[in-house]
């Protein structure tokens, strides 16, 4: 694990999560500062949360973030990163995000949907039309920004920005599945919230909502008979080695987000948000070069260990889904995002 530690004050020795419990929350800056007298603040080491391997390209991009931060800020502001779900699941980083038991995390669109259902617009299929039109909107202040802010009063979570998940596709342990009728009864695992359940429901097969952390050993097991994700995770978790036919649905492209405490923000003067922010573009458009080389590597490394990637009936896997439009764009908020990412796109 990179350490953005040289600065730190908080031992790294133990990882769990009560350990950290009194310890985030931007530590020991001072809640009032917000304007230049920066350089008499104590440095701050946050708390980064991440579900990903060391090898994922969300790893990789966080690491510069974190590195950016520290040189830009002098040292006052410093993330360590806490990968391979070393801080439980993203259920529970939302909640610890808000709490100011740690500062930052990577939570999937569906974790926060749980928190707002507008965040739903981020998992309905055929919302972005390619992952140029997602990056477009997730960086978009004029169409995501208010939402972005969102759950600062009701959570005291600020989402910074968005990387993408690229494209989800289903995979399975027995057989491909070109079509949904060989889905039909197979318990799929699902992220935990009422659209990707409902997605499952309309392919016919069994939703089993479970953290990502146990989709390995469910799959293993025969918990569960499948599970659905983009090619870096299939390869990253090793799914592969249990479930070896990737059947490409392409039914969603999936969007991560970084979620902060918002007090935890509010401490940094106003030069260092500045400079936050600029690290967070850096990292943005890395995470996103890197994307496509990761996923051809991913394909790769999978079909080397045994893995094949089908082509699917696209059509009647479209047809299947079109109805989870109508089902969950339901307030005016929800399709007036859904018309102005339509709109970006154009
Ligand atoms: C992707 C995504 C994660 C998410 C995971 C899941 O890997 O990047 O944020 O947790 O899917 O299916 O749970």
């Amino acid at each position: 694990m990179r350490t953005t530690t040289r600065l730190a004050f908080i031992s790294t020795a133990s990882v769990a999560m009560l350990a950290l419990a009194g310890c985030g929350g931007g530590g020991s800056a001072d809640p009032g500062s917000t304007g230049d007298a920066a350089e008499n603040v104590a440095p701050t080491t946050m708390k980064l949360a991440l579900n990903q391997t060391e090898e994922h390209p969300s790893f990789t991009a966080l690491e510069g973030f974190g590195e950016c931060l520290t040189d830009g800020t002098e040292g006052r502001w410093n993330i360590e990163i806490y990968p391979n779900s070393t801080l439980g699941d993203q259920a529970e980083y939302v909640q610890s995000v808000g709490d100011g038991v740690i500062d930052l995390a990577i939570v999937s669109a569906p974790q926060l949907e749980n928190l707002s259902k507008d965040f739903v617009i981020f998992s309905v299929p055929t919302v972005f039309e390619s992952i140029d039109h997602q990056m477009q909107v997730l960086a978009d202040e004029e169409v995501v920004g208010d939402l972005y802010a969102s759950l600062e009063e009701s959570n005291n979570i600020t989402v910074v920005g968005g990387f993408t998940q690229g494209a989800r596709s289903v995979y399975t342990k027995d057989g491909s599945a070109e079509t949904p009728e060989d889905l039909a009864g197979k318990k799929i695992r699902v992220q935990e919230s009422p659209v990707f359940i409902s997605m499952i429901n309309a392919l016919g097969a069994s939703p089993t909502p479970m953290a990502f952390a146990e989709v390995y050993t469910g799959l293993q097991s025969g918990v569960i008979d499948g599970a659905e994700n983009n090619e870096v995770s299939y390869f990253t978790q090793k799914h592969f080695e249990v479930a070896p036919y990737f059947s490409y649905t392409n039914h969603l492209i999936g969007s991560d987000f970084l979620i902060s405490n918002t007090d935890t923000l509010g401490e940094m003067s106003d030069a260092d948000r500045e400079t936050f922010e600029g690290c967070w573009d850096e990292a943005w458009e890395q995470h996103t070069e890197l994307w496509t080389s990761a996923t051809e590597d991913a394909i790769a490394g999978a079909e080397a260990g045994g893995a094949t990637f089908v082509e699917v009936d696209e059509e009647a896997y479209a047809d299947a889904l079109a109805p989870l439009l109508d089902e969950f764009l339901t307030t005016d908020s929800q399709k007036a995002l859904y018309d102005a990412i339509k709109d970006s796109a154009e």
